[in-house]
């Protein structure tokens, strides 16, 4: 394959940008080499400034569901750009988008939205702490929730990516202090909770968890843990948010929540609510909503928040999940993957030195490299192999070169979208085995 443009623009980029991204992990620091530069979407597809076309499971990260230039989603916007893309005022978008939510998931009241996730959970986090005059906040190893102070403490993603050191994923810039007051304790464990609990109850304002934790590989809760959070939320009147940025929209419309039948306080979305664009939300009961201004007096806003362009994406994309059976597409390509997987690429592995668990949650998988002969699903950061990451570097070039983006790190998941086929399964299947054909 031929990078030379892609080259070109990363040697400018490098003079004018920040490390070159706007964004970490784009920056291809776990992998090496340099990062391509991508200019155009088709459905499944991303075609780089090379003209060399690749199998995209990267997905902008998650949004897109539909892929890329969804038809029905392009002309809804066209024709929104032609009316204007941000007013200042209320409209009749941000309202219709906010009733298709409020009306199909059951523990969403009230909705505001805001531009990103970090965002939505930085105002949820405030809103909590508003609302019970307490300002603690626990969050878990190796959850990501966006880039603001008070969530930059063993934080996974990109943080987790560039140190490989759950220990060393916290970011310069976030004063002790706003670190004192976020609790970080370890996924799946009820005792360490509960004990925090019984000693902080009284200043723990709210427990924030990734719904599936999907920023340091994917670390899929035992229900009765999610259940306990809940249970000790309710207990010491801390609130309970589930932060479905990635989940949200994902797993089913209602996202883990609605699957699982949890009832969280509040829940932050980002990523396929905005169907491409910017766009987070928070939202939940209507007793803790009201205490955001002007109502209230928890204070949060935004200049572009709600804009119609934003609205009209969200919305389509939301109509087409909610009405067109994108689930049972994606959940039927899902199996297909593991059956796949489980017939080609376990083969293939036993003359390795590790071995590869593919994890899933519907149409989110990771690949969970790992020593030889462990097989137990893992669910905490602190058990991820130090060695995953050379032997993904290995894979990952393979399948770039050979078509397939994957993300860039070992510790980041991928994303099916509705465009892919069963065909586009079996290249992806197929190239796997050759990269691990290749690898000593
Ligand atoms: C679970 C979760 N929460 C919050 C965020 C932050 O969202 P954004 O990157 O839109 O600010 C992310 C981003 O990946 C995320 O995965």
């Amino acid at each position: 394959m031929d990078h030379n443009n892609s080259n070109k623009i990363w040697q400018e980029s490098v003079k004018y940008l920040a490390g070159g991204v706007n964004s970490p992990v784009r920056a291809y620091g776990s992998v090496g080499g340099n990062p391509v530069v991508m200019k155009k979407g088709e459905g499944a597809f991303l075609i780089d400034e090379d003209n060399n076309k690749y199998l995209d499971f990267v997905n902008s990260w998650g949004p897109l569901i539909l892929g890329h230039c969804n038809k029905e989603l392009v002309d809804v916007l066209k024709n929104q750009v032609e009316k204007g893309t941000s007013f200042g005022t209320i409209t009749k978008a941000e309202n219709e988008l906010a009733r298709l939510i409020c009306e199909n998931i059951h523990h969403v009241e009230m909705i505001r939205f805001v531009n990103s996730g970090t965002e939505a959970v930085m105002s949820a986090l405030r809103l909590a702490r508003g609302y019970t005059s307490k300002s603690k906040i626990i969050k878990f190893e190796g959850c990501y929730h966006g880039h603001h102070d008070s969530m930059l403490v063993k934080a996974g993603s990109g943080l987790l990516t560039f140190s490989g050191d759950i220990s060393l994923s916290s970011s310069p810039g976030v004063p002790e202090s706003f670190a004192e007051d976020t609790i970080v304790l370890p996924l799946d464990e009820e005792e360490i909770l509960e004990k925090t609990f019984e000693s902080l109850g009284d200043k723990i304002a709210a427990v924030i968890l990734e719904a599936v934790p999907a920023n340091s590989g994917l670390l899929p809760q035992r229900l009765e843990f999610v259940k306990k959070i809940q249970i000790l939320c309710e207990k010491y009147s801390a609130l309970f948010i589930a932060d479905e940025v990635i989940t949200g929209f994902r797993l089913g419309f209602s996202g883990f929540c609605g699957k699982y039948n949890i009832k969280p306080d509040l829940v932050t979305y980002g990523k396929i609510i905005g169907g491409g664009l910017p766009v987070g939300a928070f939202g939940g009961k209507k007793e803790i909503m009201n205490h955001l201004s002007p109502v209230g007096k928890v204070y949060q806003a935004g200049t572009l928040s709600g804009n119609p362009l934003a609205m009209a994406a969200g919305y389509t994309s939301l109509k087409i999940l909610k009405e067109q059976n994108v689930y049972e597409h994606l959940n039927n390509l899902a199996t297909y993957l593991k059956s796949s997987f489980d017939k080609l690429i376990m083969p293939a592995l036993n003359a390795k030195s590790f071995t590869i668990k593919l994890v899933q949650e519907e149409s989110i998988f990771w690949l969970n490299i790992r020593e030889k002969d462990s097989d137990e699903l893992i669910r905490r950061v602190d058990k991820i192999w130090q060695d995953a990451a050379g032997i993904y570097k290995q894979i990952f070039w393979h399948m770039l070169e050979n078509g397939i983006h994957i993300a860039p790190s070992a510790y980041e998941v991928g994303f099916l979208s509705h465009p892919m086929t069963k065909e586009d399964i079996d290249f992806f299947i197929n190239n796997l085995k050759t990269a691990i054909d290749k690898i000593d």
